[in-house]
Protein backbone atom coordinates (compact mmCIF):
# COMPACT_ATOMS: atom_id res chain seq x y z
CA UNK A 1 0.00 0.00 0.00
CA UNK A 2 1.64 3.67 -1.13
CA UNK A 3 1.87 5.66 1.79
CA UNK A 4 1.86 9.01 -0.85
CA UNK A 5 -1.15 10.91 0.08
CA UNK A 6 -4.07 11.04 -2.35
CA UNK A 7 -4.12 14.37 -4.81
CA UNK A 8 -7.12 15.38 -5.12
CA UNK A 9 -8.52 17.72 -7.51
CA UNK A 10 -8.88 20.68 -5.03
CA UNK A 11 -4.84 19.87 -3.93
CA UNK A 12 -3.99 19.94 -7.20
CA UNK A 13 -5.39 23.61 -8.11
CA UNK A 14 -8.69 23.13 -9.60
CA UNK A 15 -10.53 24.92 -6.76
CA UNK A 16 -14.26 24.26 -6.48
CA UNK A 17 -16.20 27.23 -7.18
CA UNK A 18 -19.31 28.80 -5.16
CA UNK A 19 -22.48 27.94 -7.49
CA UNK A 20 -25.73 28.63 -5.01
CA UNK A 21 -27.52 29.25 -8.12
CA UNK A 22 -31.03 27.29 -8.54
CA UNK A 23 -32.38 29.17 -11.83
CA UNK A 24 -32.40 26.85 -14.55
CA UNK A 25 -32.38 23.46 -12.17
CA UNK A 26 -34.11 20.86 -11.89
CA UNK A 27 -35.90 20.27 -8.27
CA UNK A 28 -37.67 16.97 -7.37
CA UNK A 29 -39.95 18.05 -4.16
CA UNK A 30 -41.74 14.55 -3.23
CA UNK A 31 -45.18 14.85 -1.41
CA UNK A 32 -46.05 18.22 -3.12
CA UNK A 33 -49.38 17.40 -2.93
CA UNK A 34 -49.12 18.38 0.48
CA UNK A 35 -48.94 21.56 3.15
CA UNK A 36 -44.85 21.21 3.40
CA UNK A 37 -44.41 19.89 -0.25
CA UNK A 38 -46.01 22.80 -1.61
CA UNK A 39 -44.31 25.50 0.21
CA UNK A 40 -41.23 24.15 -0.82
CA UNK A 41 -42.16 24.25 -4.20
CA UNK A 42 -43.59 27.57 -4.38
CA UNK A 43 -40.67 28.81 -2.43
CA UNK A 44 -37.61 26.98 -4.90
CA UNK A 45 -40.49 28.71 -7.85
CA UNK A 46 -39.58 31.87 -6.62
CA UNK A 47 -35.50 31.34 -6.70
CA UNK A 48 -35.84 30.22 -10.61
CA UNK A 49 -36.48 26.35 -10.47
CA UNK A 50 -37.92 23.42 -12.39
CA UNK A 51 -39.83 21.71 -10.94
CA UNK A 52 -40.85 17.87 -10.71
CA UNK A 53 -43.75 17.47 -8.13
CA UNK A 54 -44.76 14.19 -7.00
CA UNK A 55 -48.13 12.77 -5.22
CA UNK A 56 -49.68 9.68 -3.91
CA UNK A 57 -53.76 9.43 -3.68
CA UNK A 58 -54.31 13.70 -3.94
CA UNK A 59 -53.22 14.65 -7.91
CA UNK A 60 -55.59 17.90 -7.50
CA UNK A 61 -53.45 19.67 -5.34
CA UNK A 62 -50.60 19.41 -7.58
CA UNK A 63 -52.68 20.35 -10.73
CA UNK A 64 -53.65 23.60 -8.84
CA UNK A 65 -50.18 23.88 -7.68
CA UNK A 66 -48.71 23.56 -11.66
CA UNK A 67 -51.82 26.18 -12.75
CA UNK A 68 -50.65 28.67 -10.56
CA UNK A 69 -47.26 28.44 -10.96
CA UNK A 70 -47.10 27.97 -14.82
CA UNK A 71 -49.50 31.56 -15.09
CA UNK A 72 -46.38 33.24 -13.12
CA UNK A 73 -43.84 31.85 -15.77
CA UNK A 74 -44.68 30.04 -18.99
CA UNK A 75 -40.81 29.55 -19.79
CA UNK A 76 -40.38 27.27 -16.61
CA UNK A 77 -40.95 23.26 -16.85
CA UNK A 78 -42.94 21.53 -14.59
CA UNK A 79 -43.75 17.72 -14.33
CA UNK A 80 -46.30 15.55 -12.00
CA UNK A 81 -45.98 12.32 -10.77
CA UNK A 82 -47.96 9.48 -9.23
CA UNK A 83 -45.72 7.95 -6.85
CA UNK A 84 -46.73 5.45 -4.19
CA UNK A 85 -43.14 5.82 -2.08
CA UNK A 86 -43.23 2.20 -0.78
CA UNK A 87 -43.62 0.82 -4.40
CA UNK A 88 -39.44 0.71 -5.79
CA UNK A 89 -41.00 0.06 -9.17
CA UNK A 90 -43.11 3.86 -9.07
CA UNK A 91 -39.25 5.56 -7.65
CA UNK A 92 -38.00 4.11 -10.77
CA UNK A 93 -40.40 5.14 -12.93
CA UNK A 94 -40.44 8.61 -11.56
CA UNK A 95 -36.60 8.56 -12.57
CA UNK A 96 -37.57 7.18 -15.97
CA UNK A 97 -40.34 9.79 -16.55
CA UNK A 98 -37.93 12.87 -15.39
CA UNK A 99 -35.17 11.33 -17.88
CA UNK A 100 -37.79 11.74 -20.75
CA UNK A 101 -39.43 15.11 -19.96
CA UNK A 102 -36.53 17.08 -18.43
CA UNK A 103 -33.57 14.93 -20.14
CA UNK A 104 -32.08 14.26 -16.57
CA UNK A 105 -32.54 13.39 -12.90
CA UNK A 106 -33.26 15.98 -10.57
CA UNK A 107 -30.13 18.71 -9.63
CA UNK A 108 -31.86 19.12 -6.17
CA UNK A 109 -34.16 16.79 -4.01
CA UNK A 110 -36.47 17.63 -1.33
CA UNK A 111 -37.75 13.48 -0.51
CA UNK A 112 -40.55 15.16 1.77
CA UNK A 113 -43.27 12.71 1.08
CA UNK A 114 -44.01 11.37 5.17
CA UNK A 115 -46.38 8.75 6.45
CA UNK A 116 -47.12 8.70 10.00
CA UNK A 117 -50.35 7.20 11.90
CA UNK A 118 -50.09 8.90 15.09
CA UNK A 119 -50.28 5.88 17.60
CA UNK A 120 -47.64 6.92 20.78
CA UNK A 121 -48.13 3.93 22.77
CA UNK A 122 -45.38 1.09 21.90
CA UNK A 123 -47.96 -1.69 22.91
CA UNK A 124 -50.99 -0.56 20.23
CA UNK A 125 -48.10 -0.20 17.41
CA UNK A 126 -48.92 -3.28 14.70
CA UNK A 127 -45.56 -4.34 13.28
CA UNK A 128 -47.10 -4.37 9.99
CA UNK A 129 -47.34 0.03 11.01
CA UNK A 130 -43.66 0.13 11.98
CA UNK A 131 -42.91 -1.99 8.44
CA UNK A 132 -45.04 0.57 6.50
CA UNK A 133 -43.61 3.51 8.15
CA UNK A 134 -40.27 2.11 7.88
CA UNK A 135 -40.69 1.50 4.38
CA UNK A 136 -42.18 5.04 3.11
CA UNK A 137 -40.30 7.33 5.45
CA UNK A 138 -36.62 5.76 5.25
CA UNK A 139 -36.68 3.11 3.05
CA UNK A 140 -37.71 5.39 0.16
CA UNK A 141 -35.56 8.13 0.87
CA UNK A 142 -32.63 6.14 0.71
CA UNK A 143 -34.15 4.62 -2.75
CA UNK A 144 -34.81 8.37 -3.93
CA UNK A 145 -30.75 9.09 -2.93
CA UNK A 146 -29.75 6.39 -4.66
CA UNK A 147 -31.39 7.26 -8.09
CA UNK A 148 -30.44 10.63 -7.73
CA UNK A 149 -26.80 10.67 -6.73
CA UNK A 150 -25.48 9.89 -10.12
CA UNK A 151 -26.70 12.57 -12.04
CA UNK A 152 -25.55 14.89 -9.43
CA UNK A 153 -21.99 13.14 -8.98
CA UNK A 154 -21.74 13.04 -12.97
CA UNK A 155 -21.97 17.32 -12.91
CA UNK A 156 -20.60 17.66 -9.61
CA UNK A 157 -22.92 19.99 -7.84
CA UNK A 158 -26.35 18.36 -6.03
CA UNK A 159 -28.53 19.25 -3.13
CA UNK A 160 -30.66 16.38 -0.97
CA UNK A 161 -32.49 17.72 1.84
CA UNK A 162 -34.42 15.12 3.89
CA UNK A 163 -37.77 16.14 5.80
CA UNK A 164 -36.67 14.97 9.13
CA UNK A 165 -38.74 15.80 12.54
CA UNK A 166 -38.56 16.67 16.23
CA UNK A 167 -39.54 12.78 16.70
CA UNK A 168 -35.98 12.14 15.58
CA UNK A 169 -34.57 13.34 18.45
CA UNK A 170 -37.40 11.79 20.68
CA UNK A 171 -39.89 14.54 20.69
CA UNK A 172 -43.16 15.48 18.73
CA UNK A 173 -46.72 13.78 19.41
CA UNK A 174 -46.21 10.34 17.47
CA UNK A 175 -45.34 6.41 18.83
CA UNK A 176 -41.70 4.95 18.26
CA UNK A 177 -42.26 3.11 14.93
CA UNK A 178 -42.43 7.01 13.12
CA UNK A 179 -39.01 8.40 15.39
CA UNK A 180 -37.50 5.30 14.32
CA UNK A 181 -38.37 6.27 10.87
CA UNK A 182 -37.27 9.69 11.41
CA UNK A 183 -34.17 9.21 13.45
CA UNK A 184 -33.16 6.81 10.43
CA UNK A 185 -32.91 9.40 7.71
CA UNK A 186 -30.65 11.20 10.66
CA UNK A 187 -28.03 8.82 9.93
CA UNK A 188 -28.34 8.35 6.22
CA UNK A 189 -28.27 12.07 6.08
CA UNK A 190 -25.00 12.40 8.05
CA UNK A 191 -23.02 9.60 6.29
CA UNK A 192 -23.93 10.84 2.91
CA UNK A 193 -22.95 14.62 3.60
CA UNK A 194 -19.03 12.60 4.35
CA UNK A 195 -19.43 10.51 1.24
CA UNK A 196 -20.86 13.03 -1.02
CA UNK A 197 -18.94 16.15 -0.75
CA UNK A 198 -16.44 15.15 -2.84
CA UNK A 199 -18.92 15.46 -5.62
CA UNK A 200 -19.94 18.63 -4.96
CA UNK A 201 -23.21 17.10 -3.60
CA UNK A 202 -24.55 18.56 0.25
CA UNK A 203 -27.06 16.24 2.20
CA UNK A 204 -29.01 18.03 5.15
CA UNK A 205 -31.87 17.42 7.12
CA UNK A 206 -34.62 19.67 7.91
CA UNK A 207 -37.02 18.68 11.18
CA UNK A 208 -39.65 20.44 11.72
CA UNK A 209 -42.40 20.17 14.52
CA UNK A 210 -45.78 21.56 14.99
CA UNK A 211 -46.39 22.88 11.45
CA UNK A 212 -50.13 23.93 10.68
CA UNK A 213 -51.47 23.91 7.61
CA UNK A 214 -50.30 20.32 6.81
CA UNK A 215 -52.51 17.28 6.45
CA UNK A 216 -50.82 15.97 9.22
CA UNK A 217 -51.73 19.33 11.48
CA UNK A 218 -54.68 20.98 9.72
CA UNK A 219 -54.77 23.55 12.87
CA UNK A 220 -53.97 24.14 16.33
CA UNK A 221 -57.19 22.41 17.21
CA UNK A 222 -55.89 19.28 16.38
CA UNK A 223 -53.30 19.17 19.00
CA UNK A 224 -55.24 20.68 22.14
CA UNK A 225 -54.06 17.83 24.81
CA UNK A 226 -50.99 16.99 23.19
CA UNK A 227 -46.94 18.11 23.95
CA UNK A 228 -47.67 19.68 20.74
CA UNK A 229 -50.15 22.17 22.15
CA UNK A 230 -49.65 25.77 21.19
CA UNK A 231 -49.47 26.27 24.97
CA UNK A 232 -46.29 24.31 25.15
CA UNK A 233 -44.74 25.90 21.95
CA UNK A 234 -42.46 28.79 23.30
CA UNK A 235 -43.04 31.36 20.21
CA UNK A 236 -46.91 30.32 20.85
CA UNK A 237 -48.20 29.58 17.63
CA UNK A 238 -47.87 26.53 15.17
CA UNK A 239 -45.03 27.16 11.90
CA UNK A 240 -45.93 27.18 8.52
CA UNK A 241 -45.14 25.43 5.56
CA UNK A 242 -43.80 28.80 4.40
CA UNK A 243 -41.15 29.20 7.14
CA UNK A 244 -40.11 25.19 6.56
CA UNK A 245 -39.49 26.22 3.04
CA UNK A 246 -37.29 29.14 4.18
CA UNK A 247 -35.09 26.73 5.80
CA UNK A 248 -35.29 24.07 2.62
CA UNK A 249 -34.28 26.87 0.09
CA UNK A 250 -31.34 28.44 2.50
CA UNK A 251 -30.26 24.88 2.64
CA UNK A 252 -30.20 24.58 -1.28
CA UNK A 253 -28.35 28.22 -1.32
CA UNK A 254 -26.07 27.40 0.86
CA UNK A 255 -23.56 24.74 -0.43
CA UNK A 256 -20.65 25.04 2.14
CA UNK A 257 -23.46 23.89 4.68
CA UNK A 258 -23.69 19.73 4.84
CA UNK A 259 -24.46 17.23 7.36
CA UNK A 260 -26.77 19.04 8.97
CA UNK A 261 -30.23 19.11 11.01
CA UNK A 262 -32.16 22.17 11.66
CA UNK A 263 -34.95 22.15 14.29
CA UNK A 264 -38.05 23.82 13.52
CA UNK A 265 -39.86 23.82 16.33
CA UNK A 266 -40.69 27.22 17.61
CA UNK A 267 -38.40 26.38 20.74
CA UNK A 268 -40.01 22.83 21.42
CA UNK A 269 -37.55 20.54 22.11
N1 LIG B 1 -46.62 18.95 9.74
C1 LIG B 1 -45.68 18.80 10.66
O1 LIG B 1 -45.74 19.38 11.77
C2 LIG B 1 -44.50 17.91 10.43
C3 LIG B 1 -43.58 17.76 11.47
C4 LIG B 1 -42.46 16.97 11.28
C5 LIG B 1 -42.25 16.36 10.07
N2 LIG B 1 -43.17 16.52 9.06
C6 LIG B 1 -42.88 15.83 7.80
O2 LIG B 1 -43.11 16.71 6.73
C7 LIG B 1 -43.40 15.95 5.56
C8 LIG B 1 -44.59 16.55 4.84
O3 LIG B 1 -45.74 16.39 5.66
P1 LIG B 1 -46.87 17.52 5.80
O4 LIG B 1 -46.79 18.02 7.18
O5 LIG B 1 -46.80 18.49 4.68
O6 LIG B 1 -48.20 16.64 5.74
P2 LIG B 1 -49.21 16.40 4.53
O7 LIG B 1 -49.83 17.69 4.14
O8 LIG B 1 -50.10 15.31 5.00
O9 LIG B 1 -48.31 15.88 3.33
C9 LIG B 1 -47.84 14.54 3.27
C10 LIG B 1 -47.37 14.29 1.85
O10 LIG B 1 -46.77 12.99 1.78
C11 LIG B 1 -47.40 12.25 0.73
N3 LIG B 1 -47.44 10.83 1.06
C12 LIG B 1 -47.96 10.23 2.16
N4 LIG B 1 -47.83 8.90 2.07
C13 LIG B 1 -47.23 8.65 0.87
C14 LIG B 1 -46.85 7.47 0.18
N5 LIG B 1 -47.04 6.23 0.68
N6 LIG B 1 -46.28 7.60 -1.04
C15 LIG B 1 -46.08 8.82 -1.57
N7 LIG B 1 -46.42 9.97 -0.98
C16 LIG B 1 -46.99 9.88 0.23
C17 LIG B 1 -48.80 12.81 0.62
O11 LIG B 1 -49.31 12.52 -0.69
P3 LIG B 1 -50.90 12.42 -1.02
O12 LIG B 1 -51.58 13.47 -0.18
O13 LIG B 1 -50.99 12.68 -2.49
O14 LIG B 1 -51.34 11.04 -0.67
C18 LIG B 1 -48.53 14.29 0.84
O15 LIG B 1 -48.09 14.90 -0.35
C19 LIG B 1 -43.58 14.50 6.03
O16 LIG B 1 -42.40 13.77 5.78
C20 LIG B 1 -43.78 14.64 7.53
O17 LIG B 1 -43.36 13.47 8.23
C21 LIG B 1 -44.28 17.26 9.22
Amino acid sequence: MSLEPVITEVQAGQPVPVDNELRGRLVLVTGASGGIGAGCARDLFLHGANLALTYSSNKAPVDALISELQAQDSTRKFSSHKVDMASDEDMTKLFEEMEQIHGHGPDVLISNAGYGKRIPNIVDIPISEWDYTIQVNLRASFVLCKLAVPHMAQQKWGRIILMSSIAAIGGGINGCHYAASKAGLDGMMRNLSLKLAKDGITVNNVAPAMIGETGMIPNAGFLVGTPGDVKNIPVGRLGTPQETANVVTMLCKTGYLTGQSILLSGGLK
